[in-house]
């Protein structure tokens, strides 16, 4: 296993089975250590660590804060408008800047190669909060929601109804194939990942994992362990917004497409939500659902990341 001190966090892709397992290991260490022994508590005394974000953020945003809170550090909030990058600076050059004062820098940006020109400048690692293809940090938390909740990935069947294209859907994806677990997508053909990506996450497979594409949402969830959705319109694509409501109507994760899962299959969303779009509020709120383990899990799993990485 290389080193994971000084690596930078952008796609799991970058990672072995046996790292990610050692970052989720750690998040579950650290949750359980929240209300025990603290050990992990100063391991960023004295670092500052900044936190870039080119769109909103909620839960990406409070639980980066408080966990570099949580570990001794000093987290940076800074907005890209209200940095010279608002004003044309280049983003090598922040990159470039970033490397002389900070340990660590999260950011979520548009461009996915915005994140990899900022690695490139700066020696301090980056971490990707969501960028336009990718957000790991959310694949993470979710993996870890799944093994509390099932107690392995290994030959879990998840099903992703709605947009297969979007970056939550890629990342998780990857992630779950990586840990051996199957991966059903379910959605319009417009929609559905590029062959390039099938193909190179069909690679990251461990264990006879397996990665299915269909156009049937019915279909897609009979026989899933956890059925996963997210928003129709991502951020950035809201001049597409009445297009895609109109293609994605029938993927709504509803309680009637809920009938033809299995009983006990979980329901997950890495949120925001638009409710009564992508996801019905009975759905959401339902006995199955886990949304909100998911978006707490999202602090322990950046710190487990965190503590290794910076
Ligand atoms: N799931 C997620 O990344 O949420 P935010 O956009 O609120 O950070
Ligand atoms: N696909 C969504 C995820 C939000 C966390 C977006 O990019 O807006």
């Amino acid at each position: 296993m290389k080193r994971l001190i000084g690596r930078d966090f952008l796609d799991t892709a970058d990672f072995t089975k046996d790292d990610l397992t050692t970052m989720l290991r750690r998040a579950a260490e650290m949750k359980s250590e929240d209300r025990h022994r603290k050990r992990f508590t100063a391991c960023l005394k004295g670092k500052s660590i900044a936190l870039l974000f080119q769109k909103p953020s909620t839960r990406t945003r409070i639980s980066f804060d408080v966990g570099v809170h949580q570990l001794g550090g000093h987290p940076i909030y800074l907005g890209w408008n209200e940095l010279q990058l608002g004003r044309g600076e280049t983003v090598a050059d922040t990159g470039r800047t970033f490397d002389r004062f900070v340990d660590g820098i999260v950011a979520r940006v548009f461009k996915h190669s915005d994140l990899e020109t900022i690695a490139q400048a700066a020696k301090a690692p980056v971490i990707n909060a969501l960028s336009d293809t990718l957000h790991p940090c959310q694949a993470m938390a979710d993996c870890l929601t799944v093994m509390e909740k099932k107690g392995r990935i290994e030959g879990i069947n998840f099903t992703f109804v709605g947009d297969g294209n979007s970056n939550v859907c890629r990342s998780l994806t990857k992630l779950v194939l990586q840990l051996g677990g199957n991966m059903t997508i379910a959605s319009p053909r417009v929609f559905m990942p590029p062959e390039e990506f099938v193909r190179s996450a069909k690679a990251l497979s461990s264990g006879g994992a397996r990665l299915e594409l269909t156009e049937s949402p019915d279909e897609a969830v009979k026989g899933a362990d956890v059925v996963y959705t997210d928003v129709w319109v991502s951020m950035g694509q809201e001049s597409e917004s009445d297009a895609r409501r109109a293609m994605l109507q029938p993927y709504r994760l509803s309680a009637q497409l809920m009938t033809a899962a299995p009983s006990d299959a979980m329901v997950m969303h890495c949120l925001p939500a638009h409710r009564g779009e992508e996801i019905t509020d009975d759905v959401i709120d339902g006995k199955s659902s886990v949304v909100w383990e998911q978006a707490e899990n999202r602090l322990h799993v950046q710190k487990g990341i965190m503590s290794l990485l910076f």
